[in-house]
Parts: C-alpha cells; structure tokens; sequence
C-alpha cells in the first residue's frame, strides 16, 4: 500500500493496527499543540476497537479507511460541532473524485454517507473543552467501506468493491484530505451557511416523510430542513421538532 500525497497543513502518522484512531487522536491531541499540531492525522489500516455513533462498534477489518484527524478550531463548541457537516461534503465530493459514474451518492443526515442507498461511510466528531472557552481539540473520525461491510448493521451498508468500484483507501484519504481543506476555507471565510446549503443539496430525504430513531422514542414526519446549527427539522403531527442527535431511516413505500 502507497502512502497517502496530503496536502503540507496535514502531519500523517501511519499505523498498521491501532484499538482506534479516534482514541489514537485523543491521546496524541491531549499531549499538546506543540506536540500534536492542528492537522494531524492519525491512519490505520485496522483497528480492534473502533467505535461509531452511540457507542456503536465499528467494524473494522483491513482494507477500508480508518482515519482521524485533529483540529484545534479557534471557535467555540457549538461553532466546532459544524466540522463533522464539512467532513460530510469533503467525504461526498471524495467519492465524486475517485468513484464511477453512474451511481448515487447522498448525505444523510447527521453525517454519513449513502452509496446506492447504502452506508458507505461515517463520521465521528469528538472534542474536549476544558476551559469555558474553544475547545482544546477536536477528534475528526472517517471510516469508509472501501473492500467489506458490516451484514449486520441497522441500516444497510455497502463498499466500494460491492457497488465495483475500484478506488483504494489510500486513493480516497487523499481525496478527502484536499476537499476538507477547501470547504474548511469556505467556512471560516464565509461561515456555515454555504456548507448548509451545500450539504442540503447533496442530501437524501428533505421534503420526504422520514422516522428518526431517538434515544426512547421513534418520530415520523417530513424532513423540511437543517437549521442554522446543523438541527434537523421535522414537520410532525404534534409541531415542528429540532432533533440534536439520532438516527434517520426511510420508511419503505
Ligand atoms: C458512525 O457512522 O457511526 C461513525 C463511524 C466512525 C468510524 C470511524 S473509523 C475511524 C475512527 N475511529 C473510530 O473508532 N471511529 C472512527
């Protein structure tokens, strides 16, 4: 496997096994700025722990992507929180970048990514605060499906390979890593709008009767929008609910 070409802001560091870079990241980001400077990213090409969303496990044999990368935004919590949306469209234009024509790719909401209607890809945003200011670090988690998927997830998943693609992982970290850069730019000259916008229009769902899986409870109505911070909008029978976190699902007709 060829080391990824990264554009010189990233600082790689290449792993052969790893519990999971996310934690990696955490550990290396807790050591310092000097030590751990922002755009350090951490590559595995196996891990023995990785973690998704909700504490779910990630699967993660060889030969899919694991990586993560850390930040150290100079803007609050909540402004940070808007990476992993930055991270969704990097991700989407990575794979308009190095996959075929001819094949639909989405962003679902919060920030994973649909190849054929399928998962292919998912994000993990972490960040530690420490003082009542920025946050100290911010922990950026990819994980793709580029050789296998998981048969027994939620919501159906895929990779590269089944859908015949042929891109490697290497390939489409180095994608990502210059789409991020520029979307990256585009929100700190211009803010979260355009990324809203952005991602709304590379989106699965808006105007479409979805339920999303919360914590204790399941809710069914329209996906109207996102909101300024990146919120869903449901449009329910009871009222217009903001939904922070949870899962989304189409129902089948
Ligand atoms: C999800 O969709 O639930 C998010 C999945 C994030 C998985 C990646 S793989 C690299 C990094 N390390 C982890 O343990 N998780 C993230």
């Amino acid at each position: 496997m060829r080391e990824p070409k990264l554009p010189s802001v990233y600082h790689l560091v290449s792993l052969d096994c790893v519990d999971s870079t996310n934690e990696e990241a955490k550990r290396l980001a807790a050591l310092g700025e000097d030590e751990t400077p922002d755009g350090t990213l951490v590559w595995a090409k196996e891990q023995t722990a990785g973690r998704g969303r909700r504490g779910r496990k990630w699967s993660s044999p060889p030969g899919n992507l694991y990586c993560s990368l850390v930040l150290r935004p100079e803007v609050s919590a909540g402004k940070a929180s808007e990476l992993s949306f930055i991270a969704a469209l990097a991700l989407f234009d990575a794979l308009g970048t190095v996959g075929e024509p001819g094949h639909q790719v989405f962003c679902k909401w919060p920030n994973d990514i649909l190849l054929n209607e399928r998962k292919v890809a998912g994000i993990l945003l972490e960040a530690e605060t420490s003082g009542s200011g920025n946050p100290d670090w911010v922990v950026l988690g990819l994980g793709v499906n580029v050789a296998v998927f998981p048969a027994d997830t939620e919501f159906e998943a895929t990779s590269f390979r089944a859908e015949n693609w042929g891109a490697t992982e290497v390939d489409c970290l180095e994608a990502f890593a210059r789409h991020f850069l520029s979307w990256t730019n585009k929100w700190l000259e211009e803010g979260f709008e355009p990324v809203r916008k952005n991602w709304l229009w590379r989106s699965i769902g808006q105007g479409k009767e979805i339920e999303v899986h919360l914590e204790n409870e399941t809710l069914t109505g329209i996906f109207t929008d996102l909101d300024e911070t990146g919120a869903l909008l449901l449009k329910t029978d009871e009222g217009e609910r903001k939904i922070t976190a949870g899962d989304v699902f189409f129902p089948k007709a």
